[in-house]
């Protein structure tokens, strides 16, 4: 054991060194391809913490291999499929030709991860992740640029979060440099299937799940990351229509304490119900979370919620929930904020504000704009909310879409398809 432990230290010490800061190439099926690796501090950061995970989940330091892209093995299908339309497509049911796969065990670490074609997965009927929903997922795209070139949006935040997500639950820790470069790879490969057109993308859906055949309810000591891709068109048929909420004080989507800050699975099926009461009994499209006695607002179905208003103070303002532990902390949240905060025209300010505050702002006409902010539907304007049994109409400044949203939606699309050049977009290289 003694001698295994210090060999693979050292294996790992030189697979470390070999991935600094250069190309690294990559055993293929029938070619070599190259992924680029790169190191940062952080990265020994996640090295720790990847240790103290696996200690956590019952296995021993030494012997924990981390994520490593350069260890990346392809086999790519001989047998494309045809690229489905995409007007009309019902968003996330079409996928590309690959996924990509790594697998982790507690004693050995992560496996050297594959790109491969697309196909089911066979379980033990008693892995965890079908018991106790020991799942945790990402939703990110990738966009491509009136140019051609094809672009993430900010894919170091997704994986940062990606690995909130994981440890709030146990699920193993992973290198997030080797993460990004895993899903740029994969899109590299299934480029082809991003859609070109305004609104459309290639959604990338990271998910991590617990694979261990064991029904007693403790951390997992086996799990396995994947990520498929799958070929979408803006999130609402109606395009950037207003949409309605409903607002009712029975349900409550995050609590403090909890994991409303976390994209586990769990989260959204205890939505699913209240959803559904939302659009069948009530005609809304979309849920507006509130939280405790006060009603404080929080989020909007799997979206951020955002309101511009005068505030009781007099002040224009911006204002969304802050990062406590029941808000998912949105990649495109920050961004607005960025975006807003940058234009530097009005306050802008993460606090809660109630319900009451908002129906008295309603009243006394201090309400400019409501939207909701995420990646499937990157803003979403809100028309609408109804709360006991009233319905409250929201203003929008340009019809169909406020002001504010409808400046961010075209900055952001701006970065995102490549018409101006920023830092958030990060172009995926050419094969
Ligand atoms: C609960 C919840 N809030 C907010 C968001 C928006 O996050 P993002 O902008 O990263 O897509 C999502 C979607 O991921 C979500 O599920």
């Amino acid at each position: 054991m003694l001698l295994k432990s210090a060999l693979t230290r050292a294996a790992l010490a030189s697979a470390t060194t070999a991935a600094v800061g250069r190309t690294t190439s990559v055993v293929l099926t029938g070619s070599t391809r190259l992924v680029p690796s790169t190191t940062t501090a952080v990265k020994r950061l996640q090295r720790s913490h990847a240790a103290s995970t696996a200690a956590a989940n019952g296995a021993a330091d030494d012997v924990v291999a981390e994520l490593n892209a350069s260890s990346l093995v392809e086999t790519l299908t001989d047998s494309p499929k045809p690229k489905p339309t995409i007007e009309g497509l019902a968003f996330g049911t079409k996928f590309s030709d690959h996924m990509l796969t790594a697998d982790w065990t507690h004693t050995t670490g992560w496996a050297a991860p594959e790109i491969r074609p697309l196909e089911n997965f066979s379980m033990h009927p008693a892995s965890c992740v079908l018991h106790y929903a020991v799942e945790c997922f990402e939703g990110m795209k990738a966009y491509r640029g009136d140019d051609g070139a094809t672009r993430l949006f900010r894919p170091d935040l997704n994986a940062r979060r990606f690995q909130r997500s994981a440890s709030r639950i146990s699920l193993p820790a992973f290198d997030e440099d080797a993460f990004v470069q895993l899903i740029t790879r994969l899109v590299a490969v299934d480029r082809d299937w991003v859609p070109e057109g305004e609104g459309r993308s290639l959604y990338l859906r990271p998910t991590m799940i617990a694979t261990q055949a064991a029904l007693g309810v403790a951390p997992t000591t086996e799990a396995r990351m994947f990520c498929i891709a799958s070929p979408v068109g803006p999130y609402y048929a109606k395009g950037f229509a207003p949409v309605t909420l409903l607002a009712d004080p029975t349900y409550t989507r995050a609590w403090p304490g909890g994991v409303g800050f976390t994209k586990c699975g769990g989260n959204y099926a205890a939505t699913l119900m209240p959803m559904n009461e939302a659009t069948t009994k009530h005609g809304c499209e979309q849920v507006m979370w509130l939280y405790g006695e006060e009603e404080l607002v929080t989020e909007v179905g799997t979206m951020n919620l955002l309101m511009h208003w005068i505030n009781e103070q007099g002040v224009e303002e911006l204002i969304t929930a802050p990062l406590d532990d029941m808000i998912l902390d949105g990649v495109t949240r920050r961004s607005t904020l960025d975006l807003a905060r940058n234009w530097g025209e009005f306050d802008v300010r993460e606090a809660y504000f109630s319900m009451p505050q908002l129906l008295r702002a309603l009243d006394e006409g201090r309400v400019k704009e409501i939207f909701g902010v995420g990646t499937a539907a990157t803003v979403s304007p809100v028309g609408g909310i109804v709360y006991k049994g009233e319905k409250y109409e929201i203003p929008l400044a340009r019809g169909n879409i406020g002001h504010v949203g409808d400046r961010i939606k075209d900055e952001l699309f701006d970065i995102q398809y490549g018409r101006k050049q920023h830092e958030w977009a990060v172009v995926v290289p050419e094969q």
